[in-house]
């Protein structure tokens, strides 16, 4: 053991080392745990996966390259890009992929954010970014929801007035499953200054197609003409968290390009292919959707009956308000000691919220059977 311990934090910028640390991610120890203590699977409804798996199109697509991974893969996601442009009806070069959404939410650190930049979002939100926001040196500024446990858009429109340089916009909104309607955020474009740029985190936006007020942001935002980043995710609908594959689309081929040059091979040679085959089986995606739909609808209408609050979630989860983050917390545990897995996290001040994924119409009857305030 050396004498000489440098303290880690002098080695990092101010605005990091300042960072509390935070636990991120699945609870891989408590599955097991889980799985040893009650000789079950344990029910993972904390990360908002698709519980059925890809498509068969994808294990194949994947079978069939096996054997390729000593070459490296097409770094310009070329074939991807073409498939994935003609889906949204938009040029190649606007789109961007990496290894996961978060991973060019990430780049906005090195690239666009400054210390002292504003960044307007909801609270509570997506925390990732609060937490590069942070490490920027950024101004935090989050929007809480009113009692009705909507969120004001006139309150969103005053606090643009001040100086914010990005809106971090997540519809739906994890975690609370919410969204602004069309009308609402055509006001809330209209507020923003001309060159404030929309980070919209779409991850969740291939759940909202059953929500027939669910409004098309990217077309709101190019009608308006203002600038903007849609973060997408093949992580949920379609079922290829494990693969790691995040894309985003950007307002204007240029701010793609300068947003591109980094790492070059953060997509995987399988990636690829399982990304195209999950481009490819609709069906499988349709058939996911469409119980999810159904399943949100069955579980609200229990939740009412059951008195529990709950939040209009467009998401492939539910979200359930609490007085406290200790009620919260005491739900979790709770789940977590019949082999369900939960996730509970700050809300409004000091509430509380639990937000758990839509399952399998099983799953969810086992969650709706244990679930009590
Ligand atoms: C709102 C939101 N954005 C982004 C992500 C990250 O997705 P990815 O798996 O593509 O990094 C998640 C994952 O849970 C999410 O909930």
């Amino acid at each position: 053991m050396p004498d000489r311990i440098v303290d880690p934090k002098l080695l990092l910028r101010s605005e990091v080392a300042d960072m509390i640390p935070i636990k991120v991610g699945a609870k891989y120890n408590a599955f097991s745990e889980v799985k040893s203590r009650l000789n079950i699977e344990p029910l993972r409804m904390g990360a908002n996966e698709n519980p059925y798996g890809p498509s068969p199109l994808v294990v194949q697509a994947i079978q069939k390259k096996i054997t390729e991974v000593h070459r490296y893969p097409d770094n310009t996601c070329y074939e991807l890009s073409k498939k994935m442009a003609a889906f949204h009806g938009v040029e190649p070069g606007r789109l961007m992929f990496d290894c996961g959404s978060e991973s060019i939410m990430a780049k906005l650190i090195n690239y666009c954010i400054k210390p002292g930049d504003k960044i307007l979002s909801f609270s509570p939100s997506f925390p990732f970014i609060n937490i590069i926001g942070q490490a920027a040196g950024a101004d935090l500024i989050s929007l809480a929801h009113e009692d009705d446990l909507s969120f004001s858009v006139e309150k969103f429109c005053e606090a643009l007035a001040n100086g914010v340089r990005y809106v971090y916009l997540c519809m739906p909104n994890n975690p609370t499953g919410t969204y602004f309607l069309g009308p609402e955020l055509e006001k809330i474009i209209a507020a923003a200054h001309p060159e404030t740029l929309f980070i919209l985190d779409e991850a969740y936006v291939e759940f909202a197609v059953n929500k027939s007020d669910y409004p098309d942001a990217i077309k709101i935002l190019e009608a308006a003409q203002q600038p903007y980043i849609s973060l997408r995710t093949m992580s949920k609908a379609y079922a290829l968290a494990g693969m790691r594959i995040g894309y985003a689309i950007t307002y204007c081929e240029e701010f793609t390009a300068l947003l591109k040059p980094g790492p070059v091979f953060n997509v995987g040679l399988l990636t690829l292919e399982a990304a195209m085959a999950a481009l490819e089986d609709t069906d499988h995606l349709e058939r996911y959707i469409n119980i999810v739909s159904s399943e949100r609808t069955r579980i609200e209408k229990e939740l009412k009956s059951k008195n529990i609050q709950f939040f209009n979630s467009a998401g492939n989860f539910v979200c359930l308000s609490l007085p406290t983050l200790e009620q919260a917390q005491v739900i979790e545990t709770k789940m977590q000691s019949v082999g369900i897995f939960v996730k509970s996290q700050k809300g409004r001040n000091n509430e509380g919220v639990v937000r758990i994924t839509i399952g399998r119409p099983e799953d969810n009857d086992k969650v709706l059977d244990n679930l009590t305030l």
